[in-house]
C-alpha cells in the first residue's frame, strides 16, 4: 500500500486524472466549452492546445470542427505533439487560438512561454487561458500538494494579467472560477479517503493531511484561486 501511495504522489496529474476521470482543470469540459466560446472557436479555427495532457480539450475543440492540435511535454493522449511551451514547433502567425489551460503557471520561464504564444498567434488571434492564481500569504505546503495544485510558480491575478499584456496581448475578458475550484476539491474529497490512506503513512502522512487541510482553507478564503481569460494579440 505504501508503494502505491508513493507512486500516486510521484505522478500527481496521472493520479488526479484517474480520480477526476476527465480534464485536470476546475470546471472540466464545461469550463473549456465556455472558454472556447469566449475565444470564438468555431468550425475551421486553428487551435493549438499547449499542455494538452490527455487531450480532453482537443476533443471539445474538434467537436465544434475546429482544427485543433495539441502539444505537451509529456502527452497522455495519442493525438498530440511532444514539445515544450517555451519552444513551440510552429511557424509565426499560424494559429487562430492558443489554448493554455492550467499550464502557464508551470512554466519555468513564463515570459518566454507567453512570447512563444504571441509569436504563433496570427494578427487578431487570441490566447484563451485558465490558470491557478495566488493572493497574499499562501501556506507553506508539502511538495506533493504544491505540485498537484500547480502552486510552485503561480502568480497573483494582477501579475498574471500584466505578464500576458507585456507579451503583446490585450486582455479583455477575465472570469473567476472559485466555485469550480471548490467543486473540484469536493469531487476529489468525495472519491479519495485522505484520512484513511494517509493514516497509513505515519508522520509523513499526517504532514500531508495537514497540508491538504491548509490548502482547502486557502481555497475557501480566496488565497488560492482560479481564473480564465481571453486576450487578443495586439498588432506587432
Ligand atoms: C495540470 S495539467 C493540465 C492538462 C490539461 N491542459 C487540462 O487542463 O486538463 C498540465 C499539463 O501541462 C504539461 N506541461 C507542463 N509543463 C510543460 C511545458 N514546459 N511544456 C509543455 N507542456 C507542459 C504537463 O505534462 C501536463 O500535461
Amino acid at each position: 500500500m505504501q508503494g502505491t501511495l508513493e507512486t500516486a504522489l510521484a505522478n500527481p496529474w496521472g493520479t488526479l486524472r484517474t480520480v477526476l476521470d476527465g480534464p485536470l482543470h476546475p470546471g472540466g469540459r464545461a469550463a473549456t466549452e465556455n472558454l472556447l466560446d469566449r475565444a470564438s472557436v468555431t468550425a475551421g479555427t486553428r487551435v493549438l492546445d499547449i499542455g494538452c495532457g490527455a487531450g480532453e480539450s482537443l476533443a471539445v475543440a474538434r467537436d465544434r470542427d475546429a482544427r485543433a492540435v495539441g502539444l505537451d511535454r509529456d502527452p497522455a493522449g495519442e493525438r498530440a505533439i511532444r514539445g515544450e511551451m517555451t519552444q513551440l514547433p510552429v511557424v509565426d502567425d499560424s494559429v487562430g487560438v492558443v489554448l493554455a489551460e492550467c499550464v502557464m503557471c508551470l512554466a519555468a520561464d513564463r515570459e518566454r512561454a507567453l512570447a512563444e504564444a504571441a509569436r504563433v498567434v496570427e494578427p487578431g488571434g487570441r490566447l484563451a487561458l485558465s490558470d491557478v492564481v495566488v493572493e497574499g500569504e499562501v501556506p507553506d505546503l508539502p511538495d506533493p500538494i504544491v505540485d498537484a495544485l500547480c502552486l510552485t510558480r503561480s502568480r497573483s491575478r494582477e501579475k498574471t494579467i500584466a505578464g500576458i499584456e507585456a507579451a503583446g496581448f490585450v486582455v479583455n475578458d477575465v472570469q473567476n472560477h472559485r466555485e469550480d475550484l471548490l467543486a473540484m476539491q469536493d469531487r476529489i474529497a468525495a472519491r479519495v479517503d485522505y484520512e484513511g490512506l494517509l493514516g497509513l503513512m505515519g508522520e509523513r502522512g499526517q504532514r500531508l493531511l495537514d497540508g491538504i487541510h491548509e490548502a482547502e482553507a486557502a481555497v475557501a478564503d480566496g488565497r488560492i484561486g482560479y481564473v480564465s481569460l481571453v486576450a487578443e494579440r495586439s498588432e506587432r
